[in-house]
């Protein structure tokens, strides 16, 4: 840049090659994330996730693992407690779930109409839950006592009022109450 210049030239001249500067640095950034959407993309496409586990809606109610005598917690016979609910417009059920708290607890839930999905309180619990799929996760309740599980996917019109409650007890007490074979829902306390 000349010294000659009158300075109203050279102060845009700095002002177009900053803009250019920038230009480059946005053209940079959105190259980047549209290289991430195609990588990403591509990768789901080739690897898709495992443990996909598909269920039939139609049936979901009639047959399976999902009949309503089937939902609550149960423990497993290889001991595991598995918590088994379905989500529909607009409530769990079981509207109340009890889970034994410093316990490995395996959350198995469907949902026969919209996209739903839950989360559990302050815990890690949280997971949407899809018509014709069989959501899974499992965690453990460090702190025993009741939680609210409000529906955290729009599902319509009563969005705002689906949510059940999760009461945590003492594995001890927890335990006492679970009888082989039968499904735990709340109790009063
Ligand atoms: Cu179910 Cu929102």
């Amino acid at each position: 840049m000349s010294a000659t210049m009158p300075p109203s030239h050279e102060s845009e001249a700095i002002a177009v090659a900053a803009e250019r500067r920038w230009t480059i640095v946005v053209g940079v950034i959105i190259a980047v994330l549209v290289l991430m959407m195609i990588v990403t993309g591509l990768h789901w496409a080739s690897m898709p996730p495992s443990r996909v586990e598909t269920i039939d809606v139609k049936t979901v109610h009639v047959r399976g693992e999902f009949v309503e005598s089937n939902l609550g917690t149960a423990i497993e016979a290889d001991d595991r407690v598995v918590v088994r609910l379905v989500a529909q417009q607009y409530s769990f059920e079981p509207q109340c779930i009890v889970v034994p708290a410093e316990t490995p607890v395996t959350f198995r839930a469907t949902a026969t109409d919209a996209i739903h999905g839950f989360i559990i309180g302050r815990t890690n619990a949280n997971t949407m839950v899809v018509p014709g799929f069989v959501a899974t996760f499992t965690t453990s309740f460090r702190r025993t006592g009741e939680q609210l599980m409000p529906c955290h996917e729009y599902c319509g019109t009563g969005h705002e009022a689906m949510w059940a409650r999760v009461q945590v007890l003492p594995r001890d007490e927890f335990l006492a109450r679970a009888r082989p074979g039968e499904r735990l829902r709340c109790v009063a306390r």
